[in-house]
């Protein structure tokens, strides 16, 4: 019924002027979502992220994987040297607190780094007297770095020297434009008599990677049972797979004196345990005869 409005001739005319016209979009499309920011992209400077949070220390890729260390004993400090915010105990804190702390803390402290999204809770705002649970004093800012906050992505950072952390402490207090004070002397004065006093230990830290690694190495299999090959015919019948018998025979404490318990054991967890099924089957003649049998072959 078209017909009645345009000829076959128009028709086709208009149909393959339509297809010329959704070529001529696609192409568009084309440059404006592939090519363009293409060349654009390809002649854009690499871009270097805003901070780069050493690995490990921030829980940036994964918490457990920090750089090993080896432990110490850290040595006296002079309290007048720490307590007051000097400018070089300053300068050393931003210093520190860019690398440490940016990440989640942000360059300001507003709690706003690039870390902190997705933390619950998020970072403290440093520059707001409100929300702080171990206090914006000098005593409870120490705290925070000694012992973390539990329950949220704040960990401890107490690897980091006295003097580091005392001058983290002072520029963390900077960061707030509001009054820190009064101090309560009786905190100041046993944090000062803390770092006069020799001989804090700080112990060896190994990843957890590392710590696995060591533990397998560590790890001694039990002996496989020895001489198998010129075991009596039934132990062999009985086994099958020795190391992994010898290991369940020294998981059963008293298997050598209580022989009924022995085949129960064996006979529940077979053949996981390195015994064959078939040990459900056995008489207790055969039992007697596979228990002298074992305490034969077992290593003592
Ligand atoms: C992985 C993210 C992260 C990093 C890195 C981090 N913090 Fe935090 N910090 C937090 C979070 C989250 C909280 C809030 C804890 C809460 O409210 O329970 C917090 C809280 C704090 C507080 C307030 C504790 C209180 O009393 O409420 C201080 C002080 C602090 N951080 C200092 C630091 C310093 C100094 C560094 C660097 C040495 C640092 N943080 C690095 C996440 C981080």
């Amino acid at each position: 019924m078209i017909e009645a409005y345009v000829t076959r001739e128009e028709l086709r005319r208009l149909l393959s002027a339509l297809l010329v016209v959704i070529i001529f979009i696609c192409l568009v499309a084309l440059f404006a979502f592939l090519i363009i920011p293409g060349t654009r992209n390809a002649n854009a400077p690499i871009a270097v992220p805003a901070v780069n949070p050493p690995q490990g220390q921030t829980g940036w890729l994964d918490v457990t994987e920090y750089p090993p260390e080896a432990g110490y004993t850290v040595p006296p400090v002079d309290p007048k040297t720490v307590m007051t915010p000097t400018p070089a105990l300053l300068a050393r804190g931003k210093v520190l607190f860019e690398q440490n702390c940016v990440a989640c803390h942000g360059p300001e402290g507003h709690g706003d780094g690039p870390a902190a999204k997705g933390l619950n809770p998020p970072p403290r705002n440093f520059s707001q007297p409100t929300g702080w649970i171990n206090g914006y004093q000098i005593e409870g800012i120490w705290k925070t770095l000694q012992e973390g906050v539990k329950g949220s992505a704040m960990v401890e950072y107490d690897y980091l020297s006295t003097k580091d952390r005392m001058a983290l402490v002072h520029y963390v207090q900077s960061l707030g434009d509001f009054s820190h004070g009064p101090e309560d002397p009786a905190k100041l004065a046993a944090l000062a008599k803390l770092f006069a006093s020799a001989g804090q230990v700080v112990p060896p830290k190994i990843p957890v990677s590392m710590a696995m690694a060591k533990l397998e190495e560590e790890y001694v299999a039990p002996a496989p049972l020895w001489n198998l090959a010129g075991a009596p015919a039934l132990a062999r019948r009985s086994i099958l797979d020795p190391a992994r018998a010898a290991r369940t025979l020294a998981g059963l404490s008293g298997w050598r004196t209580d022989e009924r318990s022995m085949a129960r054991e064996l006979v529940r967890g077979a053949p996981a345990n390195g015994f064959s099924p078939a040990v459900a089957t056995y008489t207790p003649e055969q039992w007697r005869d596979l228990h002298s049998q074992l305490e034969g072959i077992a290593s003592p």
